[in-house]
């Protein structure tokens, strides 16, 4: 996705949370976490810094990382002096013990190897400390391996919870965000479907268009039932 389709996605939403659900759904997995003022919060797949700036105005010390240099420039335009790391979320660039928290919002789906990521959130993790997501889910693998789009590595939830325990953690909490999803994707469709004309002079015929075909198999898998997701929390047991 170019630059401009960047900004006319933002200007459909509205707000540069990249998830479904925007802040309300960030502050509703930072608060399903428990977290305390103070703590060490890091944020995989940061996107466009928008958990890391919440967190951080939210009294935790937050960090970022992303593996995609034009996210990391955007978010540091957008968001001056936030810590902000380029790195694989997989092979972090941090001492063993080193955060509370760790979230990963609408990421964990493009992981081909979810063994190797959720045993590196531990490590980075203190013993105790927390691990929130976002998750897609998929509830049937058939009809979306049929039709990849965006997020190639999509799993269902019983197999995500298989690799956090494997991984050395209790899960604390699951909530199902599977209807929320779907209403999300609705707004933004009627978003951007009111947005068009305006966006059309600005940024030219077709543009919305062409913007959002990034993400057309991804929504139409979430409103056809194919994909759901959840907020799932989990204690690092070691
Ligand atoms: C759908 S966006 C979500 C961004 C942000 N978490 C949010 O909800 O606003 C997914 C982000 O994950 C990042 N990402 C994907 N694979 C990654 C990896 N292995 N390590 C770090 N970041 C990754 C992408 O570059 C992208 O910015």
């Amino acid at each position: 996705m170019n630059h401009d389709q960047r900004r006319i996605i933002q200007a459909v939403r509205g707000h540069w949370h990249i998830h479904p659900g925007g802040e309300s759904e960030t502050r509703d997995l930072l608060n399903a976490m428990d977290l305390v003022s103070g703590q060490r919060m890091l944020d995989l797949g940061s996107g466009f810094g928008a958990t890391v700036a919440f967190a951080r105005a939210n009294g935790l010390r937050a960090v970022g990382v992303d593996l995609l240099a034009p996210s990391l420039r955007l978010a540091r335009r957008l968001h001056p002096g936030l810590a902000l790391v380029a790195g694989d979320a997989s092979a972090l660039p941090f001492r063993d013990g080193s955060f509370d928290a760790v979230t990963a919002m609408c990421m964990v789906g493009f992981l081909s190897d979810k063994t190797a990521f959720f045993l590196e959130v531990r490590r980075v993790l203190r013993p105790g400390g927390r691990f929130g997501a976002d998750v897609y889910t998929l509830r049937d693998s058939k009809s979306c391996l049929a039709r990849p789009g965006g997020m190639a590595h999509v799993i269902s939830l019983e197999r995500l919870l298989e690799h956090l325990i494997s991984a050395g953690f209790q899960v604390l909490a699951v909530e199902d965000l599977g209807g929320s999803y779907t209403e999300s994707y609705r707004a933004f469709l009627e978003a951007a479907r009111r947005a068009r004309p305006e966006l059309d002079a600005r940024f030219g015929e077709g543009a919305v268009d062409d913007a959002l075909s990034a993400f057309r198999a991804n929504i139409a898998q979430v409103l056809e039932g194919g994909k759901g997701g959840a907020r799932v929390v989990a204690r690092a047991t070691r």
